[in-house]
């Protein structure tokens, strides 16, 4: 089974990508492919734009690395209570390359932030949408206060997230048949 994960977000140091890193390790997938939003910068998506460059050939490789996934793993960061600009760019983008772009694609839609409300905002946001482009969302988990709940340095949970986050991945595992240790 073939995991891709990501954090929606291009900081060099995203807590998201962290997050997305760490649960995609939990299961006993035979590949995980962990993207980086970096790779796939491109102009502020407008018509204009596209009328002009046509569709770049990152948007192009983003549709691609997703197709490769048995299960996607997202966890979403949130400016101002919404997408990340990067992300919402790599979204816009994508959609003009294939609008069901999330076709087909069971996912794990996750977000946190360092706040009480662990970006609440954006995955109510994407469980929304992303149905619309085709992603079949079985099971969402936040994660609030990340840095109080989660030891970066030796990647663990305080022990009430790391209950609810196993009887979680025990459903998620159920409904895509995945196996893990
Ligand atoms: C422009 C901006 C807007 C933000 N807006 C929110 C917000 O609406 N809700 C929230 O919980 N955190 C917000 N934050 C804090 C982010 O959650 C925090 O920077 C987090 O590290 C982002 O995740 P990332 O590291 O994966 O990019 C914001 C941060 C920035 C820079």
């Amino acid at each position: 089974m073939k995991i891709v994960a990501f954090g929606a977000s291009n900081s060099r140091n995203s807590i998201n990508k962290k997050w997305a890193h760490f649960v995609a390790n939990q299961f006993n997938a035979t590949q995980i492919h962990v993207l980086d939003l970096n790779d796939y910068e491109m102009p502020l998506y407008s018509i204009d734009k596209e009328q002009e460059i046509g569709l770049p050939q990152e948007a192009h490789q983003f549709v691609e690395d997703i197709q490769n996934a048995d299960l996607l793993i997202i966890s979403l960061s949130e400016h101002n209570g919404t997408y990340t600009t990067a992300f919402k760019n790599i979204f816009d983008w994508a959609s003009r390359v294939q609008l069901k772009f999330f076709e087909n694609k069971k996912m794990l839609l996750m977000a946190t932030a360092p706040g009480p409300r662990g970006g609440q905002g954006v995955l109510e946001a994407a469980v929304s949408r992303f149905p619309i482009h085709g992603a079949e969302i079985v099971e969402t988990f936040i994660l609030p206060l990340f840095n109080a709940n989660f030891d970066v340095q030796n990647e663990i949970l305080n022990e009430t997230m790391q209950s609810e986050l196993h009887q979680m991945l025990d459903r998620v595992m159920q409904k895509v048949s995945l196996t893990n240790n």
